[in-house]
């Protein structure tokens, strides 16, 4: 592997990324159009500004960098703006994702890691839901990234092409250096939210329903560590180079539920700060439990999760957002 060709490099899960491919040598190439990314994140020398659909910048970074692989973040990801924006969010995601690949195995890129979602299953019920569950997503954002994941079965056949897609569940925490973290704007995630009320920057944290089928009535999710997320790229892409992978598709977690009431506790206690808190409705599309069987994964290419505890998890975003209590 020499150069990597890091489309949304300067997003939350691309930045880690990138600084994941330094770590171990690589040489990260950025293309990001910063339609929600910030320069500040990029810790590689070699930065795009520019859109995915712009065949003739995809070509001549890939000639000049001798980029023979690509890990592709670019995208929308939020999943109320999808059914606000549905033409938005096949326009970006799936019909630009096309053309972008389409480019990149005309220039002859082999080895290819797409970022999925586990929007793609929908509510499935599952505990845990493995890869092999019915894929029925239930909102736009899902459906734009599952018709890449189609597209790339077809189309990696028949052009030889080794790709993964991993479907990741909810990416949480920040660099253990706190150079870099996390920063939407405006800010939807719940971790985010629940630290800027620690720091006052919010009145109170809205907890979505209290009434689910879950022990203690919040929704629970996997929280998978973002340094975990990054160094799951690089196992899929260091598989797919050696020829190990078994399967294209691979969940991203954690295998450990969390409740949106533990979340919250556990952040006042490493805080040590009261955090106010109020009971809303249930927000629309949400599933009562999300948890990620990760296993192939781990099984296949070796990658195991090293900081997806609550704590690190917690104490790390809260590192972050001190320290950039306005974002990058
Ligand atoms: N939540 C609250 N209050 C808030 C924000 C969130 O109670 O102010 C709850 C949500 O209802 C949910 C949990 O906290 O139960 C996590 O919500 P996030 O918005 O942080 O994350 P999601 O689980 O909704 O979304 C994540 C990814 C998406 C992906 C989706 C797949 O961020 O990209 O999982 O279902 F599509």
């Amino acid at each position: 592997m020499k150069s990597v060709l890091v489309t949304g490099g300067a997003g939350y899960i691309g930045s880690h990324t990138v600084l994941e491919l330094k770590n171990r040598n690589i040489t990260a190439v950025v293309l990001d159009n910063l339609s929600t990314g910030h320069r500040e994140a990029v810790h590689t020398p070699h930065f795009y500004e520019g859109d995915i659909s712009d065949c003739g910048l995809v070509k001549s970074i890939i000639r000049k960098h001798n980029i023979d692989a690509v890990i592709h973040f670019a995208a929308k990801s939020l999943v109320s703006e999808s059914i606000e924006k549905p033409e938005l969010y096949f326009r970006e995601n799936t019909i630009k994702s096309c053309s972008f690949f389409e480019t990149i195995i005309q220039e002859g890129v082999k080895h290819i890691v797409f970022s999925s979602t586990a929007a793609v299953y929908g509510i499935t019920g599952d505990k845990p839901i493995r890869e092999t569950a019915p894929l029925e997503p239930v909102n736009p954002y899902g459906e734009s990234k599952l018709m890449i994941e189609k597209y790339l079965h077809w189309v990696g056949k028949r052009h030889n092409v080794k790709w993964a897609a991993l479907r990741y569940f909810n990416a949480a925490g920040a660099a253990l250096d706190g150079i870099i973290g996390e920063d939407h704007n405006p800010e939807s995630h719940l971790i985010p939210l629940i630290l800027q009320t620690a720091l006052g920057r919010r009145e109170k944290i809205s907890i979505f329903g209290d009434d689910y089928p879950t022990p203690d009535g919040t929704c629970i999710r996997d929280y998978i560590h973002v340094l975990d997320l990054a160094a799951a790229h690089l196992s899929a892409l260091g598989a797919l180079y050696e020829d190990r992978l078994v399967q294209n598709v691979y969940n991203v977690g954690t295998g450990a539920g969390h409740s949106v009431k533990e979340m919250i506790e556990t952040s006042e206690t490493i805080t040590e700060r009261n955090i106010p808190k109020q009971t809303d409705k249930r927000r629309a599309g949400d599933p009562p439990v999300l948890v990620a069987d990760s296993r192939a994964l781990q099984e296949h290419t070796g990658w195991k999760p090293k900081y997806s505890d609550l704590q690190t998890i917690i104490q790390s975003a809260w590192a972050w957002h001190t320290t950039h209590p306005s974002g990058f």
